[in-house]
């Protein structure tokens, strides 16, 4: 079946401080399942067929901790405004479209194609409040061979009309979502997906954390992403000492199934020991912090704290769904942090982007995101000739170059996800 031998030049990164580079290497893989990379290719794979790109770079496909496909309809357009009055003039208007099932069909489309060719093999996605088009969106995700976890958003406060359930329904559609999609499709799983704690009700989420315990569904939400959010969270939740404690006395707080809060930019230190305690992944999200001025997250205190980080693109918070890009822009954003915020938080380095783009946002799906033993086989392959050097270069660097220069646009030659060959 999905049994082959990948040649190239071969990087993954297994722990965040740890970048492996092999010239000339091979990955065996069984069933789309990784045996091992190898330098030699070994006696015992020397009947499987190979796929040869020597001279190129292979690497773990990418992981979108964090994207609205909605909103890719409108990326790059309106930066212009901090979160609130940006959800209001453009994410909720846009948004509200999706009742219109034949609109959803053809900004779908376009979505699901461009993540097809893009360089990450999954992503968590919000969908809208809208069931059917979201199931709509599942099925054009499944049919681009990439692994997703989707969710029909709940909103039943402070919302406009044309996008505000009443909690009734709000968890009915929920309850309607999960049974019609939790085993409809092999690569596409729902995901429960409370908007955020100002468009939700404690009895709605409530009664998404009984849906969360029964079903075992993940979780996703957005967390502590703008001083104005949290105070109003303040406002609304009186009784909780802190944002993410709204989320756990609900239960969607990593209490009953995997969870992940994108953003955590200005995350409390009761609210950090507690996503630690209950092992809460954060979907860094540097260009959407950026462009609706967020702030700066502090990745380098979550990644030595051993909290769990992963990238998202955050469409269309972040202008482009290329996690190579959020790479670079955490990169420079931890130096901003350094030099702006705290000098003792030294600035990221490339191993340590590249951990969270692949293995960091991998590990919310299981075995993803490395060139591990057991791990399952999502790969890009990339070729830099695209982009000439005159002097010698390792293969370390030709990667970090090639991340830095956005390869993934100009040289992105092959895409496997589960071990199937998607491009
Ligand atoms: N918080 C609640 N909804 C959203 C959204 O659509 N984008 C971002 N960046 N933050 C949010
Ligand atoms: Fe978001």
């Amino acid at each position: 079946m999905n049994s082959f031998v990948i040649k190239g030049d071969i990087v993954f990164c297994p722990y965040k401080r740890q970048l492996v580079a092999i010239e000339d290497g091979y990955v065996v893989v069984r069933d789309g399942i990784i045996e091992l990379p190898y330098t030699e290719l070994p006696e015992t794979a020397k009947d499987l067929p190979v796929h040869d790109y020597t001279g190129k770079l292979v690497m773990p496909g990418m992981v979108d901790l964090h994207i609205h496909a909605p909103q890719y309809a409108y990326r790059g357009l309106g930066a212009d405004m901090e979160l609130l009055d940006w959800l209001k003039h453009y994410a909720f208007k846009e948004e509200a479209k999706y009742s219109d099932l034949s609109y959803a069909e053809k900004a779908y489309t376009i979505f699901a194609d461009a993540l097809r060719k893009s360089a990450s093999t999954r992503a968590v996605v919000f969908g809208t409040i809208h069931r059917e088009a979201t199931e709509l969106l599942m099925d054009k995700l499944e049919k681009s061979g990439i692994v997703s976890l989707v969710g029909k958003v709940n909103m039943d406060r402070n919302s406009p009309d044309t996008l505000c359930e009443t909690t009734e329904s709000s968890f009915r559609e929920t309850e309607r979502f999960l049974h019609k999609t939790a085993d409809r499709y092999k690569n596409t799983k729902p995901i429960l997906t409370p908007r955020f704690v100002p468009s939700c009700t404690d009895e709605l989420l409530l009664r998404l954390g009984w849906l969360s315990e029964q079903n075992d569904i993940p979780v996703q939400s957005h967390l502590s992403e703008n001083p104005g959010e949290i105070a109003w969270v303040r406002e609304l939740c009186p009784d909780s000492r802190f944002y993410g404690e709204v989320y756990d006395k609900a239960g969607l707080f990593g209490n009953n199934a995997n969870t992940v809060m994108a953003h955590c930019v200005w995350s409390s230190d009761e609210e950090i020991a507690l996503m630690k305690e209950r092992g809460v992944y954060i979907a860094h999200c540097p260009a959407s912090n950026m462009n609706v001025s967020s702030g700066i997250a502090p990745i380098r205190r979550y990644l030595d704290e051993g909290l769990r980080v992963g990238l998202g693109s955050d469409i269309a918070g972040g202008q482009s769904e290329s996690l190579f890009t959020a790479m670079v822009e955490a990169m420079q954003l931890s130096r901003l942090y350094w030099r702006h915020i705290d000098p003792t938080k030294k600035p990221l380095s490339f191993p340590e982007a590249l951990y969270m783009a692949t293995k960091g946002g991998g590990a919310f799906f299981g075995k993803a995101g490395s060139f591990e033993r057991d791990y399952e086989f999502d790969a890009i392959v990339i070729d830099d000739s695209t982009l000439p050097h005159p002097q010698s270069l390792t293969v370390a660097q030709r990667a970090e170059r090639a991340v830095w220069l956005g390869a993934d646009k100009t040289g992105l030659i092959a895409k496997y996800v589960r071990g199937t060959k998607i491009i």
